[in-house]
């Protein structure tokens, strides 16, 4: 399988209908993901493949400084417009999290839920994750119950994707680079970037 359609067509099913209602079912796995990693103000947290940004917003609410990221330029608008609506502040950018527009060590704490697990090449997406984050910073994860639906079907999407092949979408991202920041480095939770 080509991995540019896949993530074309990750784009294609994320920009159409409407993404409320899974966002509430996911919202509650956000808001362990950002308490069990430690965000608090001082930290600053990066969301890979937001939606419309229930980890985000929940580190927002924590007084963390806050960027989020996703595939489909959609799902960045709504994360835009929820923010406004909830009178948070986050920076919105359309990224892929095989390519992710930022410098090295730019953030404290990389998280993920429900969507790094869905790229084509893992190892590159885990790099990229460990890329961006801080030495004693945190990547942390939600991903899919193993042998639930979604869980087969990204395996099987992964299976039959190419593993030489993750250079892409540099288009559908357009984003300028982030400068690394300065803010404190948490205790490391989850999983520890290296040093
Ligand atoms: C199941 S949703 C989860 C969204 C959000 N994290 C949440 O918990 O509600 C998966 C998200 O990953 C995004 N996505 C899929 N592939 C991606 C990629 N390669 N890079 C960045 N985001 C991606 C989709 O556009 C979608 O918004």
């Amino acid at each position: 399988m080509d991995p540019v359609a896949v993530k074309r067509a990750q784009r294609e099913l994320y920009d159409a209908g409407e993404y409320y209602a899974l966002s509430n079912v996911l919202a509650p796995a956000a808001g362990v993901l950002v308490e069990k990693t430690g965000v608090a103000a001082g930290t600053d947290v990066l969301d890979v493949g937001a939606g419309d940004g229930n980890v985000a917003t929940a580190a927002a609410r924590r007084g963390a400084a806050v960027m989020a990221t996703d595939l489909s330029p959609e799902q960045v608008q709504r994360g835009v417009a929820r923010c406004r609506r909830e009178g948070l502040t986050v920076d919105w950018q359309v990224a892929d999290v095989e390519q992710l527009p930022f410098a090295d060590r730019s953030f404290s704490h990389v998280l993920s839920a429900f969507a790094a697990v869905a790229a084509p090449h893992p190892e590159v997406a885990a790099r990229e994750m460990f890329r961006v984050c801080r030495p004693g910073g945190a990547v942390a994860l939600t991903a899919w119950p193993p042998g639930s639906f979604m869980a087969e079907l990204t395996d099987a999407v992964r299976r039959a994707t190419p593993a030489d092949s993750h250079s892409l979408t540099r288009s559908w991202s357009g984003a300028s680079r982030r400068s690394p920041a300065s803010a404190s480095r948490p205790t490391p939770t989850t999983s520890p970037a290296p040093a």
